[in-house]
């Protein structure tokens, strides 16, 4: 099945470690559930408005804000911070809104929402639980679909971790329903998939299968493991064979062979996925340019 049919539902969190494409896949599904008519939410947690948009390099889009804006036909992009989503829980939660806007202006308050453990956390659950609530004109959802694309690896865990941990150590009131509200969006895989992307060597492939056990633990399953950047194999294994031994017999290095190394570590990292998590695995290849232009030739292998 291809990867964009496999993963598809309302709220797709796209997570795995540092600089391995998760932008630029949030980004290329985006594109493709836009094309198709669908109305959808492509949202970069940042840790404040002004942290530079990978986002908006990997869609070609000005840099989004915090609030959604339509950037492409049928595709809105939007920065989800801690911040906005504090404060929309107390303009939710407090009976007026002037009120949260005070409370936002606090520094103490301020200081303590961001170095309260767990608190950033919540206010981006609480954020994103907001954005796929917002209702459209014709009273269905204003984005059927919502990306997150998470900063590292962490995050995810975070997002899993964070209603569990609020519900066991509040006793009621709003706060807990929010996470009680956050836990049943997260972990019903009718509504919420998680990708977790890695690279096609044989220590990120191990990672990203010890994050698959991670998420699974707090019940966030993972829908699918992708395989970014796998080089494309020209040779056929005969050929690759006859390579070998005709490399092995040079001392000096030979233009290629380092290439040929990365298609060996790509092929034995696929195979220990292959042999671990055989089910729901999908491998992207390597493709040209950078930014959106990445981003769009990857879109053909969705
Ligand atoms: N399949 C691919 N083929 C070639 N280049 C790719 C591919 N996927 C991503 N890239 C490139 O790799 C770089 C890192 O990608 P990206 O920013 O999407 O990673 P990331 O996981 O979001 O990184 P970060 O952890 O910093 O947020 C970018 O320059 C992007 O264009
Ligand atoms: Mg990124």
């Amino acid at each position: 099945m291809s990867l964009a049919r496999l993963v598809q539902r309302r709220l797709i969190i796209v997570t795995g470690k540092g600089g391995v494409g998760k932008t630029t896949l949030t980004a290329a599904l985006a594109l493709h559930y836009a094309n198709q008519g669908r109305r959808v939410l492509a949202a970069e947690i940042v840790p404040h408005p002004e942290t530079p948009s990978q986002l908006a390099l990997a869609l070609g889009i000005p840099k989004p804000t915090e609030e959604p804006a339509l950037v492409l036909p049928n595709l809105w992009a939007a920065l989800v911070t801690p911040t906005i989503g504090h404060h929309r829980f107390l303009q939710d939660s407090l009976p007026m809104k002037l009120l949260a806007d005070a409370a936002m202006r606090s520094a103490a308050l301020k200081k303590f929402l961001s170095a309260a453990p767990g608190f950033s956390d919540m206010g981006v659950m609480y954020r994103m639980l907001d954005l796929m609530k917002r209702p459209n004109a014709a009273g269905g959802h204003a984005y059927e679909i919502v990306l997150l694309d998470s900063p590292a690896t962490g995050h995810a865990l975070a997002l899993a971790q964070i209603p569990e941990f609020l519900i066991r150590v509040i006793p009621g009131g709003p706060i807990r329903r929010v996470a009680e509200e956050g836990l049943a969006v997260l972990t019903d895989p009718r509504i919420t998939g998680t990708i977790v992307v890695t690279l096609p060597e044989t220590l990120p492939v191990t990672e990203a299968l010890e994050l698959q056990q991670g998420l699974a633990k707090h019940r966030l399953p993972v829908t699918a493991i992708v395989v970014n950047r796998v080089p494309k194999n020209p040779f056929t294994k005969e050929e690759h064979a006859a390579l070998m031994t005709v490399l092995g017999e040079r001392t000096a290095p030979v233009l290629g062979s380092r290439e040929l190394r990365r298609i060996e570590r790509a092929e034995s990292a696929l195979a220990l996925l292959k042999e671990r998590a055989p089910a729901d695995s999908v491998v992207l290849a390597e493709v040209d340019g950078a930014g959106s232009v990445a981003t769009r030739n990857l879109l053909p292998s969705l």
